[in-house]
């Protein structure tokens, strides 16, 4: 069998010095060093947000962000785990909230104390523009928000650095439930296939299929009508 050798680099966790191979990811570089994850931990490929970790380079006195499952290992790196930060998240009835700027200025008045010094773009591992959907809330572009911060995984480092003290993922998070609930454009043929339902249009139908075979089913299903409109 072939002998990979792997050049071993020294990594501090919790301020204590390990060597490392250097192709390894952090999670997978603790683990190496008998690290055993109960929390801070997930789904090990960039979506859940568990493994939020901060770090240095050394004596740099830049403070770095990444997910531990994602960034590669580096010489001289000094890592601190966040597997939770705590955050404001206050409790609300979605449909008592009137969607635009005031509900913002009422649940996370500190939204209007960024200063943008684009940190929190900075910090987002997912390369989120962090800022402009803040400034966009802050603005009331509510469809400008939903679209910048959709892709967010609530790990939390971009609160975590924000001078402004604010929860960016928390407040994204009301605005796009503001925008589902009250913005979003309506389809105007749900509401005509729920009466549809209600009046019992399908049940025959249904009621077949409950005691059709999987050949029978799939059958039906590809010589489905395709042009079948609504009227
Ligand atoms: S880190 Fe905070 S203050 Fe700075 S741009 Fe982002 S939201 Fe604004
Ligand atoms: S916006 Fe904040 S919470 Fe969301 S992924 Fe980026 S850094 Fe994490
Ligand atoms: S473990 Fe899920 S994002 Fe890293």
């Amino acid at each position: 069998m072939e002998n990979i050798e792997q050049k071993l680099i020294p990594i501090y966790i919790m301020g204590k010095k390990y060597m490392v191979p250097e192709s390894l990811t952090i999670i997978t570089a603790m683990e190496y060093v008998g690290y055993q994850f109960k929390k801070g931990i997930g789904c090990r490929e960039g979506f859940c947000g568990a493994c939020a970790t901060i770090y240095r380079i050394g004596s740099d006195y830049k403070l770095r962000t990444g997910l531990a499952c994602q960034t590669v290992v580096q010489p001289e790196m000094y890592l601190v785990q966040i597997p939770f930060s705590p955050a404001k998240k206050p409790s609300y009835d979605i449909e008592k909230l009137k969607p635009d700027v005031s509900t913002i200025q009422e649940f996370y008045p500190e939204t209007f104390r960024c200063v943008s010094c684009n940190t929190c773009t900075k910090a987002c591992p997912q390369e989120l523009e962090v800022m402009d959907y803040i400034q966009a809330t802050i603005r009331g572009d509510f469809k400008l928000v939903v679209d910048l911060s959709f892709d967010c995984i609530m790990c939390g480092l971009c609160a975590v650095r924000c001078p402004a003290e604010m929860v960016h993922y928390n407040i994204s998070l009301l605005v796009r439930r503001l925008y589902g609930r009250y913005l979003s454009p309506r389809s105007q043929f749900l509401p005509i296939r729920i009466k549809e339902i209600e009046d019992g249009k399908y049940d025959k139908d249904m009621e077949e299929m409950k005691h059709m075979s999987r050949e029978e089913l799939e059958k039906r299903y590809k010589e489905r009508d395709l042009n079948f409109k609504i009227t």
